[in-house]
């Protein structure tokens, strides 16, 4: 899809194709919608009242098919919430609503009239039509030409197209480093497995990161007993990428670790079949960080960054891990393996402890489609913030409010920490039967962080919506962290 911005010309009606613009609460018009209620002889203020509940809040819409007095097939009219309140996040939702609204119509371009309005909200428009536009399409050959979406153009009326430009070129490198997300998150498990994985991520360095891949053997060698235990059911290899950014002069680096398990049968203590192809996107989390790094690079942001990802593949055959197994991670620590099925810390237990080794960072974030826990204690909306430092923890809240990737902060308490102690390693990977389990999982990661500032995401909620909540999210992939990511970092960490 195209997207151009354009001079506002208030003076002109827009022509041709379908035309987008906002109404406040109470119905209130935008410069926009007044210009046009003035070119259709008030048809525009009609049918706001003519579709009675229509009341300018966020998520509504009214829609005019050929209104006369101007030349355009459709006109949307989108509520936008309170003018006051119009924010980045409240004209990406705009936006994306009024491309929801005409995206299969047949009509080939949108025009966004936005007059009057900041350059910033204009990027934000940009970026919500774009993120609304995402698609996973290209296993499908039979897609009948009506059901596939007709606009190629939107075009952004602004008072000041330079201003929109410069304003959009960051969120731009945002989206685009979504939709690589997103991309990695839809793939079949027999398609991204994890060295394809690390292929996809090497092809990175041509927007200038530095991509290391770290194969078994050398993964052996600095002793990844616990990681490489997951993997060692599956034919496919398992692999540790290393990515850096290194924009930030001699600040010491932020780091970011990533679940990336390409399918998760549960391994030996193996999953229900019913719903178990879900956990093709049981890689979500390194899927942020990656969509991070590409971020950052595209954006060249100030900063030091370095991210992690853990790709394992979680199979049972005759050589997976079996419960009970006793497995020694690179800390030192041993793990007794009580159920397959509790991999993802496994996998974060090395790729932890090897980050904060390696790189000693200033922080380190962790994001993981961890557990199934979560989803009962937070509901679909919520990742599960988990700290030891209520400055990151708050730096990210802020961060999650910025960007509208919702978070929410949950207990870590020591004295959990009891819950799991083996009879005969150091520890075990779960806790005494399911209570608390999404607190038990941090628990036994922050085993792993020797003390580092350090936060975990639990997103196994937020990383595939089914249906969507949001309309900057089309069903599947949400690429759950990037934007989060990308706010935490542009807001406190650059330098
Ligand atoms: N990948 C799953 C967690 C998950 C579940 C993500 C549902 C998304 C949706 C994880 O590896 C897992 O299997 N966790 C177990 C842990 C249990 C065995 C302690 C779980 O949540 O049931
Ligand atoms: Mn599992
Ligand atoms: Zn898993």
């Amino acid at each position: 899809m195209r997207i151009e911005f354009v001079a506002s010309d208030r003076t002109k009606a827009p022509t041709g194709g379908a035309v987008a613009v906002i109404a406040f609460e109470e119905g209130k018009l935008s410069l926009a919608a007044q210009d046009l209620d003035a070119a259709t002889g008030g048809s525009v203020a009609r049918a706001i009242a003519a579709a009675n509940r229509f009341a300018g809040k966020a998520g509504q819409t009214v829609e005019l098919v050929a209104p006369s007095g101007v030349d355009i097939q459709r006109l949307v009219v989108v509520g936008a919430g309170a003018q006051d309140a119009l924010s980045g996040e409240a004209v990406e939702a705009f936006a994306a609503q009024a491309y929801a609204a005409v995206k299969t119509s047949g009509v080939e371009t949108l025009t966004i009239l936005l007059p009057g309005a900041d350059a910033a909200l204009a990027g934000h428009a940009a970026l919500g039509v774009t993120l609304a536009a995402y698609r996973f399409d290209k296993y499908r050959t039979t897609e009948k030409a009506d059901k596939k979406p007709s606009v190629t153009t939107v075009v952004i009326a602004v008072d000041d197209v330079a201003a929109a430009e410069a304003a959009y070129a960051p969120l731009k490198a945002l989206g685009e480093a979504v939709y690589f997300s997103r991309d990695l998150v839809s793939e079949p498990a027999n398609v991204l497995f994890p060295a394809e994985y690390a292929r996809r991520m090497k092809e990175l360095e041509s927007l200038g990161l530095e991509v290391e891949i770290l194969g078994e053997d050398e993964m052996a060698r600095l002793g990844m007993g616990s990681l490489l235990g997951v993997g060692q059911g599956s034919r496919r290899d398992s692999q540790l990428v290393v990515v850096q950014w290194k924009n930030g002069g001699d600040s010491q680096p932020i780091a970011f670790v990533g679940k990336g398990v390409t399918f998760d049968t549960g391994g030996i203590s193996i999953k229900p079949a019913d719903g178990m192809e879900d956990m093709k996107w049981d890689m979500g989390g390194s899927a942020a960080v990656a969509g991070l790094m590409h971020v950052l690079a595209a954006r060249k942001a100030k900063v030091n960054a370095v991210g992690v990802l853990g790709l394992v593949e979680n199979m049972p055959d005759g050589n997976a891990q079996r419960p009970g197994d006793v497995v020694t991670s690179m800390s030192g620590q041993t793990i007794e393996v009580i159920n397959t099925d509790a991999e993802g810390r496994l996998v974060l237990a090395d790729a932890l402890w090897y980050t904060q080794d390696r790189f000693k960072p200033q922080f380190m974030v962790d994001l993981a489609t961890l557990t199934g826990a979560i989803i009962i204690s937070l509901g679909n909306d919520f990742g599960g913030l988990f700290s030891n430092d209520d400055t990151l923890s708050e730096n990210l809240l802020a961060a999650s409010k910025a960007s509208g990737e919702p978070l929410w902060r949950m207990p870590l308490p020591d004295f959990y920490d009891k819950h799991i102690d083996s009879a005969i390693a150091d520890m075990k990977n779960v806790g005494n039967g399911r209570a608390g389990g999404s607190i038990t999982a941090a628990l036994f990661l922050k085993r792993f962080v020797n003390g580092l500032p350090w936060a975990h995401l639990d997103i196994a909620a937020v990383a595939w919506k089914k249906p969507s909540s949001s309309p900057t999210i089309p069903d599947g992939a949400v690429g759950f962290g990037v934007r989060l990511l990308n706010q935490l970092v542009a807001d406190k960490y650059e330098v």
